[in-house]
């Protein structure tokens, strides 16, 4: 019996200045795959994602458009980013809003628990603010800029220059946490993966940590500091703590932590916000007494001509561009297939729909439907029944445990991409041992009847285990297939099935009816818009 554990993660939350672009929705669907691999497999399994929506970038994005800012962030809630879970087949447990009653009184709460321990102090401050990261920049990420910004200072990241505050404000005192910062990700090497995000971390941190501005006076967008109502929180400490107030952190003003559930989770960011993540979080969360993330996970960016593709730099492409032509399960496969996650990745259209058409489309969906008619037309829709065992089923078979194994391993270790390769050697072997057993030929001889059933039957409970392992990437496209192979009537729901024992074989039953199975993936024949370079 495979083991179960518990299993919960967060995504970052969103800022709804603007509508989601494939970027948002590539941290979304990496997520999802984890929480459904880890629910599948039995683990006690929680969800989080939502809207980060205070700050001066909403603001300004609000007033530009002569609404108020919650007005604006309800807009946008509602309009694009609830629509985006539906869009691409998000199965988070919980969606959390930086406006929600139950964060901004556990914001409140924790401020004021770091101010009565004395953590946090007033002073005086004068630095560069790039109100596109929401972040007094490091002098690293400060830069010359060019064009129309020449002569001025800009943010390496938005090219777009930097202002320059000076306010009276609260700060944390983060830089007593160095230590304790630095020791933690000696001693647990896995807390922020991959090994090139954990390394950056860590040299980010030797140069010396200075304490944190956490709170602004210039405007009114955001929590009230509980002690002190001229100053509203910092947006960033206000929106890490999300991960916590939805857990149910302050539900108890008395004993903030007393309902704090499903903490420590894993927390998948891109390396854009590591920093945030990997450095501020863990050092308020200790200033806090609470648990640090039990991982905190960069992946990289989707470049568009080399560049993090952005809406600000006009290069965002909506997510359902993609799906309203080849649906969610194949923008989902795409993404997690064509990108290492963990690196950069060029998006391209001409890479998305060679992947899909051969992927997709010939790989898999042919091989179900192959698969389901030759035993509608030889077995009367039926799963056949395996008899003798020739060394070209056992393959089959023993590839069939492997790659189970080898899948949740990599899903373990974070290689989504990975994971799906090895359980792409399965469809490839699939469409080999096909070719070479020649069913259609064996179905002309009367006295190959039981090496067709075989055949059949390897085929079929092949189909079973990539149904099983393949459902957390494509959960459209395996429940059909799941239903096609007669499984669900006999095995139950695809979604309860432990994904751990996928590899276990002779689970279909043979003589199990099976129901005719639509394309899973039609051949695109529109035509698509043209970019350059591939995913890699
Ligand atoms: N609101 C903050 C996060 C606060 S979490 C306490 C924020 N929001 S964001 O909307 O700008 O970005 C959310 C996520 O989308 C981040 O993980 C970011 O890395 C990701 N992406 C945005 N553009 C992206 C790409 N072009 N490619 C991949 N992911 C990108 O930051």
């Amino acid at each position: 019996m495979a083991q179960t554990s518990s299993f919960s993660l967060s995504t970052p939350i969103f800022y709804v200045n603007d509508a989601p672009h494939i970027g948002h929705a590539y941290t979304e669907v990496a997520a999802d795959v984890l929480a459904r691999w880890h629910r599948q497999a039995g683990d006690e399994t929680y969800f989080l994602t939502g809207t980060d929506e205070h700050g001066q970038k909403i603001l300004r994005t609000a007033t530009a458009n002569g609404v108020a800012p919650k007005e604006w962030a309800d807009r946008l809630v509602e309009s694009a980013w609830k629509p985006l879970l539906d869009t691409i087949n998000i199965s988070n447990d919980d969606f959390i809003r930086t406006t929600d009653a139950r964060h901004e009184a556990g914001v409140a709460t924790f401020l004021q628990k770091l101010y009565d321990d004395g953590h946090v102090y007033a002073g005086e401050f004068e630095a560069l603010y790039c109100v596109g990261c929401e972040e007094f920049k490091p002098k690293s990420e400060i830069v010359d800029g060019v064009g129309a910004f020449e002569g001025e200072k800009v943010c390496a990241i938005h090219s777009k220059p930097l202002e320059l505050l000076q306010e009276k404000n609260y700060f944390f005192k983060m830089s007593a946490f160095q230590d304790r910062l630095l020791a933690l990700y000696e001693e647990r090497p896995d807390f922020v993966q991959p090994a090139s995000a954990r390394n950056e971390v860590i040299a980010f941190v030797q140069q010396g940590l200075e304490d944190l501005s956490i709170s602004r006076t210039s405007f009114d967008w955001g929590i009230p500091i509980p002690w002190d109502s001229s100053h509203v929180t910092y947006v960033w400490f206000d929106a890490l703590l999300n991960y916590i107030t939805a857990r149910g952190y302050g539900a108890d003003a008395e004993n903030p932590a007393a309902q704090l559930q499903h903490w420590p989770a894993a927390q998948i960011v891109g390396k854009d916000i590591l920093r945030f993540h990997a450095v501020i979080w863990p050092a308020m969360l200790m200033a806090a007494g609470l648990e640090v993330p039990t991982t905190v996970f960069a992946h990289g960016w989707l470049l568009v001509g080399g560049e993090k593709m952005s809406k600000s730099k006009l290069t965002g492409i909506a997510p359902n561009e993609i799906t309203d032509t080849f649906g969610a399960d194949a923008f989902r496969y795409y993404f997690m297939r064509a990108v290492s996650f963990g690196h950069d990745g060029s998006f391209s259209w001409e890479d998305l729909s060679a992947r899909y058409h051969a992927e997709l489309a010939n790989g898999f969906g042919n091989l179900a439907s192959r698969v389901l008619a030759m035993n509608a037309k030889y077995f009367d829709a039926r799963v056949p029944e395996a008899g003798e065992e020739t060394p070209a089923d056992a393959a089959i078979r023993e590839l069939a445990a492997s790659v189970a194994a080898r899948a949740d391993a990599k899903i373990e270790a974070y290689a989504i991409h990975e994971a799906i390769a090895a359980v792409w050697e399965l469809v490839d072997a699939l469409n080999g041992y096909i070719t070479e057993q020649e069913p259609w030929a064996l179905a002309k001889d009367p006295a190959q009847r039981e090496r067709l059933s075989t055949v059949l039957y390897t085929t079929s409970e092949g189909l079973r285990v990539l149904a099983e392992l393949l459902a957390p990437v494509l959960p459209e496209a395996t429940a059909k297939l799941w239903s096609a192979l007669g499984a669900e009537a006999t095995l139950g729901e695809l979604s309860a099935r432990p994904i751990r024992e996928a590899g276990t074989w002779g689970v279909l039953p043979a003589g199990a009816e099976q129901h005719a199975l639509a394309v899973l993936f039609p051949r695109i024949e529109s035509e698509l818009p043209t970019t350059g370079g591939a995913a890699q």
